[in-house]
């Protein structure tokens, strides 16, 4: 199963994933998906919203559990971060079968569009979508670099962009939610613990950061004559650092556009998005307040013009405490971690009781090529994962 995937959208020269949400490769991943549940005998369906459904059992008859995770990536993303919680689904599902056993739940696998926002922007976009926490509008007039909307890729592939939004029908048949995922930090190699429980995400946001000033002559331009917007933007990535660390925060500027984007003219035009997370809600918000203060009064002195505009924003998630707990007595309690990453389980936390499972990560490396994971780490999650589906499921 993880060689037919692991070929899928690697790009040879970093050896990273691009798997962007119905770009050639993430189509492929799901033709992949489609595989695996029909090898298993799994129904396959996909939901007005685009996420991928199998299922072992028949879902209308309601109070389902739900595993699984995302497929596609982060630009050069490495190959754990969403298709491990997907491929451990199917390979519990297995063990589950194996050892023959007889859901008196439903068990669905999902696939959830567009998690990482790596094409569109918005992060977690299909299970947002499927909660309510979008509008349908607003979703498919989101664009990719190309001027692409979601609307016209989730046409182009097949699905009614007409039809997304708020999925009460299918939420009604689900009674839980349990996504098993790489780790994304060191948590779990100091603690040497091969598998772990989530217990929170810290809140996060994405903000787009807009600054205009006026294209000039690199050479015949005196220093005090020019509105460069790059060093409006440079200043912004500086104190965005810095006030991070001030609030005990972490803020990254890992997205940039220039324009003209000639090395001998001054930019007109510099776009930039600020990545911002805290444990702390007031810690967040402060960052973010005092990066636009410090931006706006650089402008002021670059003689530019600079907007920060929120594009997207998770609030802070625990996870459900019964289920978490049953999780953690499931499996002869590990550790539970509390994350600065953004999960569908996190999102899908406001509509259904959800919860997570860590792998360890011994290069404690995520969003890059050297995410890592070992084999056997690999099968100690597929193993806890079959065992809280045979815990609540059957
Ligand atoms: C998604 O993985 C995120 O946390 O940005
Ligand atoms: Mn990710
Ligand atoms: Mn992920
Ligand atoms: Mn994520």
């Amino acid at each position: 199963m993880w060689r037919d995937l692991t070929p899928i959208g690697r790009y040879d020269a970093t050896g990273g994933y691009r798997r962007f949400a119905y770009t050639a490769p993430e189509l492929e991943c799901r033709a992949w998906f489609a595989e695996q549940a029909a090898a298993r005998g799994l129904a396959v369906n996909t939901d007005r919203n685009g996420n991928l459904w199998a299922w072992w059992g028949d879902p209308t008859d309601g109070d389902a559990v739900v595993t699984g995770s995302h497929l596609d990536s982060v630009p050069d993303g490495g190959p754990f971060d969403g298709p491990l919680g997907v491929a451990s689904a199917f390979a519990a599902i297995d063990l589950l079968r194996a050892e023959g056993a007889t859901p008196r739940r439903p068990i669905g696998v999902a696939a959830f569009v567009e998690e990482e926002g790596g094409r569109f922007g918005v992060a977690c976009l299909g299970s947002r979508l499927m909660s309510g926490a979008i509008t349908p509008d607003a979703a498919r007039a989101l664009a990719d670099e190309n001027g692409v909307t979601f609307e016209q890729a989730m046409a182009d592939a097949g699905t009614d962009p007409m039809s997304i939004g708020h999925d009460v029908a299918m939420l009604s048949q689900i009674g839980s939610y349990v996504e098993l995922h790489i780790e994304q930090g060191r948590a779990q190699i100091d603690l040497d613990a091969p598998v772990a429980v989530g217990g929170a995400i810290w809140p996060h946001g994405r903000w787009r950061m807009d600054f205009q000033g006026r294209a000039d002559h690199a050479g015949t331009t005196r220093l005090d004559d020019r509105a460069d917007p790059m060093l409006t933007y440079a200043n912004t990535v500086l104190a965005a650092r810095k006030k991070a660390r001030l609030a005990g925060a972490v803020a990254t500027v890992g997205r940039v556009m220039c324009e003209p984007n000639g090395t001998n003219a001054i930019p007109s035009r510099v776009r930039g998005w600020l990545d911002a997370r805290a444990e702390d809600v007031d810690a967040l918000e402060q960052v973010v307040r005092e990066v636009e203060e410090a931006t706006l009064a650089r402008a002021d002195r670059d003689g530019t013009n600079a907007t920060i505009t929120r594009e997207s924003y998770s609030p802070r998630v625990d996870f459900d405490v019964p289920l978490r707990d049953r999780l953690v007595e499931t499996l002869g309690g590990v550790p539970v971690l509390s994350t600065g990453a953004g999960h569908d389980a996190g999102v899908l936390s406001a509509v259904l009781p959800t919860a997570m499972l860590f792998v360890r990560n011994p290069t404690g490396v995520s969003h890059s090529p050297a995410e890592s994971a070992e084999m056997v780490d690999c099968l100690a999650g597929v193993t806890a994962l079959a065992s809280v589906l045979r815990d609540l499921a059957c």
